[in-house]
């Protein structure tokens, strides 16, 4: 299966594997810990050979040291080997899809930086964007060679 991934042009996607990862990202979500934002996230993330790794945001008592669903996820699938993504589906209990945080824009362009990003609610709202749009100008491993 491929999820269509044209930068600057609205992402159509396989809408049955997109059902698979929102189903994947709302039972990560129920595994969230965050008991202080009481914001709970899951992620599924699409790699390019199918599989999917999932990841949930995980709090700490120490805030700073809490970690969001999306990189919890990425470092889930790099573990298993994986390190190009088609696609993240993200999943939380607010009442609008949320875009991923900075951090996690920026985690996930190392990797691919034109990833269809898709925000879900439990309603069935959702928001598709690409990295591209999210992240322009971004800095990557190419920045680092042009000192
Ligand atoms: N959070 C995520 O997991 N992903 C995002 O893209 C935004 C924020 C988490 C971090 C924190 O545990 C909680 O949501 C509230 O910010």
């Amino acid at each position: 299966m491929a999820v269509e991934q044209r930068p600057g042009v609205e992402p159509t996607g396989d809408e049955r594997t997109l059902t698979m990862l929102r189903e994947r990202a709302f039972a990560a979500m129920e595994r969230a810990y965050a008991p202080y934002s009481g914001f709970r996230v899951g992620a599924a993330l699409l790699s390019t050979d199918g599989s999917v790794a999932e990841g949930c945001n995980v709090e700490n008592a120490s805030f700073p040291a809490g970690i969001c669903a999306e990189r919890s996820a990425v470092a889930a699938a790099v573990a298993r080997g994986n390190q190009r993504f088609e696609a993240v589906v993200i999943a939380t209990e607010a009442e609008e899809p949320t875009p991923p945080c900075g951090m996690c824009r920026q985690v996930l362009e190392e990797f691919s930086p034109h990833l269809l990003v898709v925000s879900m609610t439990r309603e069935g709202r959702e928001a598709r964007w690409t990295l591209d749009e999210l992240l322009p100008r971004a800095f990557t491993t190419n920045s680092l060679h042009r000192r």
